[in-house]
C-alpha cells in the first residue's frame, strides 16, 4: 500500500478527503441511553469535531458545536433550558438549529442576537442510537437495511471505545479467517447458555458449536463480491476431517455495510450490524445494532452481558492498553488463543489496538485470506476520489433496492456442500415469513442484496 493512500484512507477531520466521504453519511453520535432522563445531553467527539447532542422537553433533538459561539465556553455543562442550551458563562441560549434566541447581557431591544448562530447538523434516533448529518447539503434517507426496519423492540444498541483509527477496527470485522485464530476456544460451552454471545451457540442446520468448527476448519475459502451496498463476504468450510466426508459445508456469510458498517450473524435469527465511527484519527467507538427477526430482545441481559466489560461514561472496556488487557499466559496455554478469557470483543480490541494507534499499512505484507479487505481498500479510495472531484460516493446513499429492506441478511450454517446458496436463501426466506416484523417486508434476495451480486472478486492485484 501506498503511505499516500494510507494516510488518505484514515484521516477523517474537517477538511480531508475521507472525511468528506464519510459527512455524506449519517453517523452515530452517541446511545440513546446516553440522553439521562434528568439532563439529557451528552458531548460527543465525532470525525474530529467536538459536538453536544440533546432533547428538549418536546422531544425536538439538537447537535451543536460544543464550544459556545461567544468565547468557547464549553457547552457540555449549559443549561438545558427554554427550548435550547444556554451557556453557563453569559446566558447564551442556542436553539437545537443553531439560532441564537438570547444573548441577555445586551441592551434591551438588542438586534444582536438574531445576528449570532453556532454550527448546528441534523440529527434524528433511532433504534437506541442519536444519528447525526455532518455533510452539505440535504441528508439522505437512511438506507433500507434490518436495523432500522425493524420495531425498537426487537432491536438493542450498545457501544465499546477503541484506542486505534477507525480503519483497523472495521477491517476487522470483514476479515473471516481471524475467527478460527483470535476467537479460537480450546473447549466448547454449553450452547443453552450462548444467549446474546457470539461464537457460543450453534450453527443453523445443526447441533455442532461454532467453537468446534472454527477451531478445527482454520483455511476456509473466501468469496467475496461487490454489491449495491458493500460487499458480500462468505467463508466456507467444507466439512471433511475426521469423521466427515465433505458433504457438507459451514457457511458463513457476513456483508461489509459501506461506509464503515458490518453485518454479521449473532444467531440464526439475530443480527449484529456495527458501526466504526471515528472520534478522531486515533480513536473510535463500535455501535452495535442487534437485531432480532424472531423475539424482541431481552435487552436486560444483552446489556448486562456488555456494560460489565466497560466503564462509564466513556464505554472504554475494563480490558485495555493500560492493564495489558488481562493477558494470561496459562490460560493462553490452556483455554483460549488470545489468553484474553471469553469475550471476543476484548480479542478484537487486543489485536486492532496492537496494530498502533494509525495502523502503518506499507508495513503490511497481505495473504490471499486479506482478499475482502483490498477490495474494501479499493472502494473507499474509488468513493473518496469520487466525492473529492465533487461527485457522489453513490454505495447506499440512493437505494437503489426498491426493497423495503435489503438485509443484507448474515448467515452462519451448515447443510450440503452443493447447492448451500439455494438451501440457505430458502431457509432464510422462511425465517423472514415467520417474522413478526419482517414478513411483509419486501426484501432484498435471503443471501445477497437486491440487484444481485456483482463478480466474485479474484486474486488479481
Ligand atoms: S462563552 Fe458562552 S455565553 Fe459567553
Ligand atoms: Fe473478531
Amino acid at each position: 500500500m501506498q503511505a499516500e493512500d494510507d494516510v488518505t484512507m484514515t484521516r477523517t477531520g474537517p477538511g480531508t478527503r475521507c472525511g468528506a466521504l464519510m459527512r455524506r453519511y449519517w453517523q452515530p453520535v452517541a446511545l440513546s441511553e446516553e440522553l439521562a432522563p434528568e439532563r439529557p445531553l451528552v458531548a460527543s467527539r465525532l470525525l474530529g469535531e467536538d459536538l453536544v447532542v440533546f432533547r428538549n422537553p418536546d422531544h425536538t433533538l439538537g447537535l451543536l458545536q460544543r464550544a459556545c459561539a461567544h468565547r468557547a465556553a464549553d457547552l457540555a455543562y449549559g443549561r438545558l433550558e427554554d427550548g435550547g442550551v444556554r451557556c453557563h458563562f453569559h446566558g447564551w441560549l442556542f436553539a437545537p438549529d443553531g439560532r441564537c434566541l438570547e444573548v441577555p447581557a445586551e441592551p434591551v431591544g438588542s438586534p444582536f442576537a438574531s445576528k449570532v448562530r453556532i454550527g448546528a447538523y441534523p440529527v434524528r434516533e433511532r433504534n437506541g442510537i442519536l444519528w447525526g448529518y455532518l455533510g452539505p447539503g440535504t441528508p439522505p434517507e437512511l438506507p433500507s437495511l434490518d436495523c432500522f426496519a425493524a420495531p425498537d423492540a426487537y432491536t438493542f444498541a450498545f457501544k465499546g471505545y477503541l484506542d486505534c483509527n477507525w480503519l483497523q477496527a472495521l477491517e476487522v470485522g470483514i476479515d473471516p479467517v481471524h475467527a478460527s485464530y483470535l476467537h479460537r476456544f480450546e473447549t466448547d460451552d454449553d450452547v443453552e447458555a450462548s444467549y446474546g454471545l457470539q461464537f457460543r451457540g450453534v450453527s443453523l442446520g445443526s447441533d455442532m458449536p461454532m467453537t468446534k468448527i472454527l477451531r478445527e476448519y482454520g483455511r476456509p475459502e473466501i468469496i467475496n463480491s461487490r454489491t449495491d451496498y458493500g460487499q458480500r463476504i462468505v467463508a466456507l468450510r467444507v466439512l471433511d476431517g475426521v469423521g466427515q466426508d465433505g458433504s457438507a459445508a459451514h457457511v458463513r456469510i457476513t456483508h461489509q455495510v459501506f461506509p464503515h458498517g458490518i453485518t454479521i450473524p449473532l444467531s440464526p435469527t439475530m443480527s449484529i450490524t456495527q458501526w466504526h465511527v471515528p472520534i478522531d484519527d486515533v480513536s473510535c467507538y463500535w455501535y452495535a445494532m442487534f437485531t432480532s427477526l424472531d423475539e424482541p430482545v431481552d435487552r436486560a441481559t444483552m446489556r448486562r452481558q456488555r456494560v460489565e466489560a466497560v466503564t462509564l461514561p466513556d464505554y472504554k472496556p475494563v480490558r485495555n492498553r493500560a492493564n495489558g488487557y488481562g493477558f494470561d499466559p496459562r490460560e493462553q496455554r490452556m483455554l483460549t488463543y488470545t489468553g484474553l478469557g471469553p469475550d471476543i470483543n476484548v480479542h478484537d480490541q487486543m489485536a486492532v489496538e496492537g496494530q498502533g494507534r494509525i495502523h502503518d499499512r506499507t508495513r503490511e505484507r497481505l495473504a490471499r485470506s486479506d482478499r475482502a479487505i483490498i477490495t474494501y481498500r479499493r472502494m473507499l479510495l474509488e468513493a473518496i476520489a469520487a466525492v473529492a472531484e465533487g461527485g457522489s460516493p453513490e454505495i447506499l446513499l440512493r437505494d437503489t433496492g426498491d426493497v423495503d429492506s435489503r438485509g443484507p441478511i448474515p448467515l452462519d450454517a451448515i447443510g450440503p456442500t452443493e447447492e448451500w446458496q439455494q438451501v440457505w436463501g430458502e431457509a432464510i426466506a422462511a425465517q423472514r415469513a415467520a417474522s413478526p416484523w419482517a414478513k411483509d417486508l419486501t426484501a432484498a434476495l435471503p443471501t445477497g442484496p437486491a440487484g444481485g451480486v456483482g463478480e466474485v472478486e479474484t486474486d488479481e492485484p
